[in-house]
């Protein structure tokens, strides 16, 4: 799957390029934005991120979205052996961390997840590049009580993951963490962002990892704007990832 504005027979002319990049290149992976020539894409073959992620994908934006999920599910894998828990600010339906969850059978893991989100979409006094909550264009407004239940059921065989309803960083006083090993920054709002980070980044474990969804991606530029010289000023930088996730490791 791919974003952007497909008019007239764009479509068309997109797809005979990529046929025509196959006939040129042999492999290539195309999803998300995401066009790479003759890479092994090797998480494409691996079981055991196959079975987590195929569990959970059910969409055909979250079936493109195979790349930017192995990054995540190997950061969690590695923070595993780092002290701290793991948190995701940005939730929406929860599926990045259902197949992290999986992947790592969290629930036999001695440490917490915890789930950030109003499940009402970014509120308005933080919505500073005013984004519309709605996924897409042609979508009403989804009910934030069933978004939220379908949350808590996603993961109500996890007792150590808790779901906290309620605008980021207010939320933080109903329940946070002490040390945080793998922080998941993904609220397509700068200001939601920096807030979240503001009470959330001295608690990074040295050695943890924050992984910022949005960073690389042209349309959210003023997040990564924001996030560069939050990092700078405490001494770190965010490497951009071609997925268009961006990488911070405390030191
Ligand atoms: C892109 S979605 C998260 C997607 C999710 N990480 C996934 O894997 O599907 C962004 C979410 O951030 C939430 N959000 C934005 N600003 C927020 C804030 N200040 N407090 C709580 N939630 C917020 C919105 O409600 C929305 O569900």
């Amino acid at each position: 799957m791919f974003y952007g504005k497909f008019e007239g027979n764009d479509k068309s002319i997109f797809q005979d390029s990529l046929k025509a990049l196959r006939r040129m290149f042999g492999r290539v992976y195309a999803q998300d934005n995401l066009i790479a020539l003759q890479r092994t894409a090797g998480f494409l073959t691996d079981k055991r991120f196959r079975a987590a992620f195929d569990r959970h994908a059910q969409s055909d934006q979250e079936k493109s979205l195979g790349w930017r999920l192995h990054i995540l599910t190997w950061a969690a894998e590695h923070c595993l052996s780092v002290p701290g828990d793991y948190v995701e600010c940005g939730v929406y339906r929860g599926f990045s961390f259902a197949v992290v969850a999986d992947y790592v059978n969290f629930a036999s893991v001695q440490k917490n997840l915890f789930l950030y989100d109003t499940f009402a979409g970014i509120p308005e006094a933080l919505n500073s590049e005013n984004r519309s909550n709605a996924r897409y264009e042609e979508e009403t407004a989804e009910d934030p009580d069933a978004i939220y239940s379908h949350v808590v059921r996603t993961f109500a065989a996890y007792p150590n993951i808790k779901v906290v309803r309620g605008i980021i960083p207010d939320s933080f006083a109903e329940a946070c963490p002490e040390q945080i090993a793998l922080l998941h920054v993904d609220l397509n709002s700068s200001k939601s962002e920096i807030a979240a980070l503001e009470v959330l980044f001295d608690k990074v474990t040295p050695g943890g990892f924050v992984i910022f969804d949005d960073y690389g991606w042209v349309g959210y530029q003023e997040q990564k704007r924001a996030e560069d010289i939050f990092a700078g000023d405490r001494g770190h930088q965010i490497v951009e990832l071609p997925t268009g996730q961006g990488l911070l490791i405390k030191r």
